[in-house]
């Protein structure tokens, strides 16, 4: 079945004649003058099976308090074991209105106020405020910088060992990695477990870009599939919104094996979010057990915004990225180009000169640095790729 990736969806006046304003943060954050490749959603119709499953559920007509289907939570094992070889079991599922909510509930349900929480820099904006928001103590550890331009940015063991201290608790990681789009290497990840036991940490590994792995052939591993020994000290937490592009649907799912460390967490989720949205639920059965072939059909049409994104990337002056091996997330090294020479963010700027609005890396705790986000239409991508080469090629 051949999907449209193509075909523009009017996204800053989408209700037509219809008195409603549909407002979303993407595109009405700045001006109409300016193509937004920032927030991390993407602008292509959800899978034509999620629309099915979620007009017959608008049809229906009464929005009243749900529950979660026991056929999602075995839709989701059937998903984990088909895609990552990891058995997981309904049970081990709590099914929770967003990632972020999770990070913050896990922090407050799984540390002691004062304790360290720590992630990695660059991160997703959010991770570097979970501690402050629970009231316990921010931590971090820088990534190593790639070695040499278009490598990798690396995991820094040594870098992450020497941010622990006695009263590091939990560690926040994200796998794959955003903004920089690494799907973790096996050594990485072996030296993370080691020290994450030995240091008798917590982990919440925050896996929801992991059905986005660009390389043909690539297979996400969880951290907690790919060693059993974490699995009783690790919260999994996956969702459909950033696959089959559902983030407004705010539903997501933390994987809890162990059943101590699961009921702690449930404590805590109990009265501080609401039950599940009916809507995020259907959309996310529907997307796991239908959406398959649309999955298939986006990963081709982001290993070809990649391919074209690295190839511009290499014609803008002291412009470097890693290519991602993830997502639809580019993280741009602009600390030397001399097109923006002088200013503090290259974000301001671009807005400004090109008109494009892309995050910027202070924000993920590395000034300097923007995060592109190609999942677009070709279109609307070599359009905003146009005016990029006009100030930055200058
Ligand atoms: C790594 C990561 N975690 C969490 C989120 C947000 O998740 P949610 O919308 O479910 O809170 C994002 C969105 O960009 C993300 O990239």
């Amino acid at each position: 079945m051949a999907f449209d990736f193509a075909t523009p969806v009017e996204r800053r006046h989408p209700s037509g004649d219809r008195p409603f304003h549909w407002p979303s943060q993407k595109w009405h954050r700045y001006g109409d003058d300016v193509l937004p490749l920032w927030v991390a959603d993407m602008d292509f119709v959800s899978p034509p099976a999620v629309l099915e499953a979620l007009r017959a559920r608008v049809d229906h007509g009464v929005f009243g308090y749900g529950l979660v289907p026991d056929s999602l939570r075995e839709t989701l094992c059937a998903w984990s074991e088909r895609h990552y070889g990891w058995a997981i079991e309904p049970g081990w599922q709590l099914w929770l209105p967003g990632v972020v909510p999770a990070l913050h509930l896990a922090s407050l349900a799984l540390t002691e106020p004062g304790d360290g929480v720590l992630t990695v820099t660059p991160i997703y904006p959010p991770f570097l405020r979970v501690a402050e928001r629970t009231g316990r103590l921010p931590q971090q550890a820088a990534m190593a910088e790639p070695a040499a331009p278009g490598e990798p940015w690396r995991l820094d063991l040594e870098a992450l060992e020497a941010a622990i201290t006695p009263r590091t608790r939990l560690l926040l990681w994200c796998h794959p990695h955003n903004p920089t789009g690494r799907v973790w290497g096996r050594d990485e990840l072996a030296g993370l477990a080691e020290l994450v036991e030995r240091h008798d940490l917590l982990v919440v590994s925050d896996e929801l870009h992991c059905d986005l792995l660009l390389d043909e052939g690539a297979r996400h591993v969880p951290l907690a599939a790919a060693f059993p020994e974490l699995a009783a000290r690790t919260l999994t937490l996956w969702a459909p919104s950033k696959t089959f592009n559902l983030a407004g649907l705010t539903t997501a799912c933390a994987v809890i094996p162990d059943a101590a460390l699961r009921r702690r967490f449930a404590a805590v989720v109990k009265g501080l979010t609401p039950d599940g949205n009916v809507l995020g639920l259907v959309a996310a059965e529907a997307a796991y057990a239908e959406g398959e072939s649309w999955r298939q059909a986006l990963l081709g049409v982001l290993r070809s915004h990649r391919q074209v994104l690295v190839e511009r990337v290499a014609g803008w002056p002291g412009v470097t990225l890693s290519a991602p091996e993830s997502t639809y997330l580019a993280w741009l090294d602009l600390r030397q180009a001399p097109a923006l020479a002088g200013s503090d963010s290259p974000q301001q700027p671009l807005l400004e000169r090109a008109g494009v609005a892309l995050s910027d890396g202070a924000d993920f705790g590395t000034p300097g640095l923007a995060r592109l986000n190609f999942g677009t239409t070709a279109a609307q991508l070599e359009a905003a790729l146009a005016r990029l080469d006009k100030v930055l090629k200058a």
